[in-house]
């Protein structure tokens, strides 16, 4: 008997996504917010060319017919028409980036997401369960802190009033640019539970890439701690002024940079320690500084290890700012403890790189990211593919289009098996 091959249902496990048509995407939102000269881009959230980023993303959701929803805090959720009312398996990332950054970090995850969705829907297989993608606002945290603030108030870890409150460097709120830009939605905050999640993303280090392996297997986030100072001193002027007498912000904060990189050393690989900015008041070379910003970022996969860590930088902090008769004032801008992702979800990742016999290893996440936020209300887990010598947030930022094929073929598996698993 002849099969009748109009009515053959496809299996999805042969499913595979377009690679040409993914890392076009990922070529073309790249040039909004272009670095010139570099193949870098900078679209700090809820700026213009995030706005055009958006708009073109957005464009693409369109054109598949997605049951498009934006909330509050500017998240858009992309989701299949499905005939049942149940939680869609979803994925997805951001699409801000920091101000030196490059065209995949976030965007690998959305567009992956966007492409996993194009094959599902071109392919005709039907699903017990919609798929849905999503990115969240401001993941970077470069314009308003916290990082992860869009998935944040999406789970419910933030109230919206909090986040749209939230200002930038120069004053401006979250709320007020989201309506300026048209991204301030009427779906309420937060969202509801998807029934799993899984990112893609770029690994953003060097290990799969130093051990040639394709494809990160990832088991969690290392815990994050941000800290904003302020030390106050006294300005005066640099070649009157004896050594005994000055209160000078400039050494305080010089030593605390020198000394969180020794505290880390000494602590061992799994503590970082990293001073990002620094700015002075009022910046001259003949003027001992008034006023020094600065910035702590903290992180260990191990949150005892990284209270203790805080503990001691404050401590130290305190030490160093009496004895240089510095005021202190300090802000914590973002704190989130280490996640382990569901044993589970890890498990269908680790079976699907298998399963397309890609070389796998298990790791932790270095950087923050939307699906630790995501975890709190979900099973979730993630997918990395290498970074090209190590580097992101950075415009040099590449992954191979080979990898780029090899992680999105895992998460169209993952999520593809997540729509027949009950939790
Ligand atoms: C976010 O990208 C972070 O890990 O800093
Ligand atoms: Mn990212
Ligand atoms: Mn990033």
């Amino acid at each position: 008997m002849g099969a009748d091959f109009a009515t053959v249902t496809p299996s999805y496990s042969d499913l595979r996504i377009d690679p040409d048509r993914l890392i076009r995407r990922i070529n073309e939102l790249g040039e909004i917010g272009k670095i010139e000269g570099t193949i870098g881009c900078a679209r700090l959230a809820l700026t213009d060319d995030d706005k055009a980023g958006r708009d073109l993303v957005m464009t693409w959701m369109q054109d598949l017919d997605l049951d498009i929803s934006i909330d509050g805090v500017g998240n858009v959720i992309a989701t299949m028409p499905h005939t049942a009312d149940v939680a869609p398996v979803m994925t997805g990332s951001h699409i801000d980036t920091v101000a030196t950054g490059g065209r995949y970090d976030g965007n690998l995850g959305v567009l992956a997401g966007l492409e996993v969705i194009e094959t599902v829907i071109t392919s005709g297989v039907t699903l017990e369960r919609p798929l849905a993608v999503g990115w969240f606002t401001d993941e970077e945290g470069a314009r308003f802190a916290p990082d992860m603030l869009g998935s944040l108030v999406y789970v419910g870890g933030m109230p919206i009033e909090d986040a749209l409150e939230i200002e930038d460097a120069d004053g401006v709120n979250v709320g007020d640019e989201l309506t300026r830009i048209g991204y301030r939605g009427p779906v309420p905050c937060p969202g509801p539970a998807p029934h799993a999640f899984v990112e893609l993303h770029i690994e953003q280090g060097p290990v799969l890439e130093d051990e040639d392996v394709t494809i990160g297997v990832v088991e969690g986030v290392q815990g994050i701690s941000w800290t904003e100072l302020t030390l106050q001193g006294q300005s005066c002027h640099a070649g009157t002024t004896p050594l005994r007498m000055r209160h000078d912000p400039g050494v305080v904060a010089s030593r605390v940079c020198c000394f969180i990189r020794d505290l880390a050393l000494e602590m061992g690989p799994s503590q970082v320690a990293t001073v990002g900015v620094m700015n002075f008041e009022p910046n001259l070379i003949n003027v001992v500084p008034d006023v020094v910003t600065m910035t702590i970022d903290l992180r260990n996969t191990d949150e005892s290890l990284l209270q203790d860590a805080e503990e001691r930088v404050r401590s130290y902090i305190d030490e160093i700012a009496t004895s240089e008769g510095v005021e202190v004032e300090s802000r914590t801008l973002a704190r989130f403890e280490p996640v382990s992702f569901d044993p589970r979800v890890i498990d269908m990742v680790e079976a699907a790189a298998h399963k397309q016999h890609l070389s796998s290893r298990r790791l932790p996440s270095g950087a923050g990211h939307d699906a630790q936020m995501l975890a709190r209300v979900c099973p979730t887990a993630m997918v990395f593919v290498p970074s090209v010598n190590g580097i992101s947030h950075n415009v040099t930022e590449f992954t191979e289009a080979v990898d780029i094929e090899a992680g999105a073929n895992v998460l169209l598996q993952t999520l593809l098996s997540l729509t027949e698993t009950e939790f």
